[in-house]
């Protein structure tokens, strides 16, 4: 089924991604310091986080774990020219290569980049610190609990929340499987269930060139 997903997902970009040399570059320039891709999102996944951030009209965006920040211009391209990104990498090596691309880029205006742990980061933000408008949850999938409620701290009514990677080709459902990446995110569904601060929320499986995972979203009340 892998190569099917992957050649509609061909099939969609081909049809419906405009092509942006921007975005082409940063991932030959992340291939080229050899790092994998299957970390990054997909084009189409992309396209539809700047469509929710432009739904929204949302101006400041947190994203927690940047990788090479192929998302974090995603996020970007979906922001007026006042919009602000606070994106936070765990790792300094991921981190040197995002501040490569987003310099790269010339996005170093609207996106910060702050290495640390997420948790870290957003407890030690200066305590005036503007809630965010819409929040993309994708670093390391065991603290997911925590990055939620965290995420609840620094959000305001009708702050949007995305989590990625929430399905892991089902490994959520075996039993078998205690690590602590897939232990994280059943604990985050069970935290969303009924939590007093989310309006609403919901989770979608999805195949394609990364294979089956999904996406965990929350409107805050
Ligand atoms: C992994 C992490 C991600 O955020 C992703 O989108 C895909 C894979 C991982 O850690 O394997
Ligand atoms: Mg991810």
């Amino acid at each position: 089924m892998q190569q099917m997903w992957t050649d509609i997902d061909a099939y969609i970009e081909s049809h419906l991604i405009l092509e942006d040399p921007i975005l082409i570059q940063t991932l030959k320039h992340t291939d080229e310091r050899g790092y994998p891709d299957h970390l990054a999102v997909a084009p189409n996944q992309g396209m539809l986080l700047q469509m929710l951030i432009q739904m929204n009209q949302c101006k400041r965006v947190l994203e927690l774990g940047t990788f090479a920040a192929y998302s974090t211009m995603w996020l970007a391209r979906a922001l007026p020219q006042d919009g602000y990104i606070l994106t936070i990498e765990g790792r300094d090596t991921h981190a040197t290569l995002a501040q490569e691309n987003i310099n790269n880029a010339q996005l170093s205006q609207i996106i910060e980049l702050k290495c640390g742990r997420a948790a870290d980061v957003i407890r030690d933000l200066p305590s005036d610190t503007e809630a965010f408008d819409f929040i993309f949850i994708d670093a390391d999938k065991q603290s997911y609990p925590e990055y939620l409620e965290l995420s609840l701290n620094v959000s305001h009514s009708g702050t949007i929340i995305v989590l990625d990677n929430v399905i892991r080709a089902g490994e959520i459902l075996n039993s078998e499987n205690h690590k602590p990446s897939i232990e994280g995110i059943r604990e985050m569904f069970v935290a969303m269930q009924n939590h007093p601060r989310i309006l609403s929320c919901t989770a979608l499986q999805t195949v394609g060139s990364k294979g089956h995972d999904g996406f965990a979203i929350a409107i805050v009340k």
